[in-house]
């Protein structure tokens, strides 16, 4: 099966979140399953910097009148995994993030940016496209490449079929209306039977409603975005494609996050060798400032700053956290106020670390040196640093809901559990979370049963691909 994966990130290249870890261990996954698969992603300056020596060039003309667009075929740093570059300078050659400037404001152009990028993948599912290479999925995600359905709706291209994967459906891609004409759709898109949404044009709901199949990141989050609470609005139209719409939970770059091997971290250790992490811990703490103090419970948090990850919960509770004669350590960039909150607090705390950047290297030693791991989203589509923190024999502290729902099995339920996990989204209940975790650490030989238990769990990429696979084969039926 030839199978195209257009993401907006792709790990190590350029990376928001954890859509950029998806998109650069998924596809390896799939193809190690005997698949020819190839990664699209646009060639933003920083992915040419890393890039390095181009290889093919195939020339795609000018079909946005923002300059020629050309497809770069390339190859994954280090692999022979391809990967397919759209080059337009106008678009992505430019300083800043890959949707916002450095000041954190989007992209004036993001719909013409994606546009481009949406349309330019589609492309390839026309016979005779200059790439010489014709998919027969075309797996999109998120709503940078929520067009792509709607492309081959419109190019009337049946035979690929595409897959629409949610991450999160909070951010939509939402335009105005006179976006259609600039981006080559037909108007008669723009109808709640098609791209409209509340009056804008909405590339999420593109995606939702033109794509063959539909997939979100677990099953919880599957359900749940069915509701109000949830659903910001596209409750209606998931319920109305219920039947095509499913949950695969990810799973995890075990070359990249494992204990066992992984660079980032001052000692390497396994389950059967526990008592290295108190190694990482101690320096941690010397790298941050913390007391070195080998009995206080290290509590990490690695995060975007943002309402999502109920980090005004987090800020709340971290009082009681130190008062307990715990520590904290929080990694993060976001919203500037809570930016602002976090730091502030790490100020008036000696126990407690604030680091507002963005750091791969340091990101792996928090997770790896704490003793919990803070996560209290108010919705989680899947993610991702629960699972690390499961695999690194650090316990999580979740919320039940999405993809935290579906990977953490809590301790008080079943002696297999795995973390803390509470219901409300409230600084209440997470505190009572933490207060459990705290008095179960005190117990050692409950503790390291635990973070056994947590780092037994198989999270690795073969059983999620196998279920791609599936679903794009019965697609192709
Ligand atoms: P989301 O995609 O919603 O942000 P995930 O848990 O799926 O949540 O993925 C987040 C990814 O981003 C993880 O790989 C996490 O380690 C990483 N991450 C988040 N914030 C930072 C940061 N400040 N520094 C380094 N890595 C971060
Ligand atoms: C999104 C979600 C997160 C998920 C990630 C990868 O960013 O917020 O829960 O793990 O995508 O699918």
């Amino acid at each position: 099966m030839k199978i195209l994966f257009a993401a907006s990130e792709v790990y190590p290249l350029i990376k928001t979140g954890g859509l950029a870890d998806v998109a650069g261990a998924l596809p390896f996954a799939l193809a190690g399953l005997g698949h020819d698969v190839r990664i699209m992603l646009p060639a933003y300056k920083q992915v040419l910097e890393a890039i390095g020596n181009h290889g093919a060039v195939f020339p795609l003309g000018d079909p946005f009148g923002t300059g020629a667009m050309r497809l770069i075929e390339s190859a994954m740093p280090g692999s022979d995994m391809k990967l397919l570059l759209l080059d337009c300078p106008q678009l992505y050659d430019r300083p800043g993030g890959p949707y916002q400037r450095e000041d954190g404001a989007e992209w004036p152009d993001n719909d013409t940016r994606f546009a481009a990028f949406s349309h330019a993948a589609a492309s390839l599912a026309d016979t005779g496209n200059p790439a010489g290479w014709q998919p027969d999925i075309i797996h999109a995600n998120d709503w940078q490449s929520g067009l792509i359905p709607a492309y081959l709706e419109f190019q009337g291209n049946h035979a690929v079929k595409s897959v629409f994967t949610i991450h999160n459906l909070q951010y939509q891609g939402r335009f105005s209306r006179d976006v259609l004409d600039r981006i080559r759709l037909p108007q008669s898109a723009f109808s709640p039977e098609g791209l409209e949404f509340y009056g804008d044009v909405c590339y999420l709901k593109s995606g939702i409603f033109y794509a063959d199949h539909i997939t979100t990141v677990s099953r919880t989050y599957a359900n749940e975005i069915q509701t109000p609470e949830f659903g910001y609005g596209m409750e209606g139209i998931l319920q109305a494609r219920s039947e095509r719409l499913s949950g695969i939970v990810n799973g995890i770059d075990t070359a990249i996050w494992s204990p066992q091997n992984d660079p980032f971290i001052t000692r390497n250790y396994t389950s059967r060798s526990l008592g290295r992490k108190a190694v990482n811990k101690a320096a941690l703490q010397a790298e941050l400032g913390l007391p070195e103090l080998a009995g206080a419970p290290l509590f990490g948090v690695v995060s975007r700053l943002v309402e999502q990850k109920g980090i005004d919960l987090v800020l709340e509770v971290i009082p009681d956290i130190i008062a307990m004669g715990a520590q904290v350590a929080v990694l993060g960039t976001g919203d500037a106020r809570w930016e602002k909150a976090v730091r502030q607090l790490a100020e008036q705390n000696p126990a407690m670390s604030a680091t507002i950047a963005y750091f791969e290297d340091l990101s792996h030693r928090i997770i790896a040196a704490s003793d919990m791991f803070l996560m209290p989203s108010r919705f989680e589509p899947c993610g991702l640093t629960q699972l690390y923190a499961l695999s690194y024999g650090t316990a999580p502290i979740v919320r039940r809901t999405g993809g935290l729902a579906d990977t953490v099995l809590d301790i008080a339920q079943d002696k297999n559990g795995t973390g803390f996990v509470f219901d409300a989204p409230s600084a209440a209940a997470l505190r009572g979370a933490v207060r459990r975790a705290v008095a179960h650490y005190k117990d050692a030989p409950a503790w390291l049963k635990l973070q056994r238990n947590a780092m037994k769990q198989d999270f690795s990429w073969q059983p999620p691909a196998r279920e791609y696979i599936k679903l794009y084969t019965s697609l192709l039926k």
